[in-house]
């Protein structure tokens, strides 16, 4: 970063599960604990970070408690508790269906807070909440600052991504829906500022920043998923698309390598062979 500091970071660890190398949970607070130092040296001193993480309710709702108590040794203040909800979950009938993302908000210093980053497209409709102005007696959709709710610590209103949507980036199972990424990089950082995000996977907060004119400083452990992140830049900048809806970052590979077509399905439909080589 050539010493120039991120007003925000959104960072998004493998969360200890089995789609990942699954380390001891010590062992994995120790790593978490290494990656928050290396991003404080990275933050400016009035600065925002954001962590996904999760909770296994199968396995001591690990490691979501374990990482807030290491935090607490850390130069950053806990700002709030977030959670996501997904459409989609995970369970049996023998349970409620788990359907939440965490997301824990710290601040370093005193960062930017854009409160009109957090209203939602949702329409306020519960009336009520009477009190005097004014000596008038008013209710709450005469006081409020906007039609519409705020957000809150409990996001309602952003859609998990799935294969039919334009943002989807096949094979990217970890991918965060963009206006998750919009939304917290609209609050805590204006044009121009430098986002930061270690854990790239399908580059969500790199496309969230170009599409709000932030410089995005992003890296994966992965070579796929750092070739994936540079291919959906390109392919933004290319077309507007935040993704490839019933296609791939690798498509036109697919289409060309015959061993490829061998092992996965490819388009058989003349017009999808067609946009696949440019439409030539
Ligand atoms: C949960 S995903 C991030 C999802 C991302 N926010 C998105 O919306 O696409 C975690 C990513 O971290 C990467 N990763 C794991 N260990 C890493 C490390 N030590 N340094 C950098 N990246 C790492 C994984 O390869 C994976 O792509």
């Amino acid at each position: 970063m050539s010493g120039e500091t991120a007003a925000l970071a959104i960072q998004d660890p493998p969360y200890n599960l089995v789609a990942f190398d699954q380390r001891g949970l010590s062992e994995y607070i120790s790593w978490c604990s290494e990656w928050v130092r290396v991003t404080d040296t990275a933050l400016a001193p009035n600065s925002a970070l954001y962590v996904w993480l999760g909770a296994d309710q199968r396995s001591g709702y690990q490691p979501l408690p374990d990482f807030m108590l290491m935090m607490r040794q850390k130069p950053f203040q806990p700002r709030s508790f977030i959670t996501m909800r997904n459409q989609r979950g995970y369970g049996t009938q023998h349970n409620w269906m788990a359907v939440r993302q965490e997301l824990l908000y710290y601040s370093k210093g005193l960062p930017k807070f854009n409160v009109d980053a957090e209203y939602t497209e949702i329409p306020k409709i519960l009336r009520g909440y009477y009190k005097e102005v004014g000596g008038e007696m008013t209710e709450n959709l005469q006081r409020s600052k906007s039609e519409n709710i705020r957000a809150g610590n409990v996001w309602v209103d952003i859609q998990q991504v799935f294969y039919r949507m334009e943002e989807n980036v096949n094979g990217c199972y970890a991918q965060k829906p963009p206006k998750s990424a919009e939304r917290i990089v609209k609050a805590n950082s204006e044009p121009g500022d430098i986002v930061l995000d270690s854990f790239s996977h399908a580059g969500t907060t790199l496309i969230a920043s170009e599409l709000l004119s932030r410089r995005c400083f992003t890296s994966d452990i992965d070579p796929v998923y750092c070739e994936i992140t540079i291919r959906r830049l390109e392919h933004f900048r290319a077309t507007g698309k935040m993704g490839w809806q019933n296609g791939n970052p690798f498509e036109r590979e697919m289409w060309q390598d015959k061993t490829l077509q061998q092992l996965i399905e490819v388009p058989t439909e003349p017009t999808q062979q067609l946009e696949l080589l440019g439409g030539s």
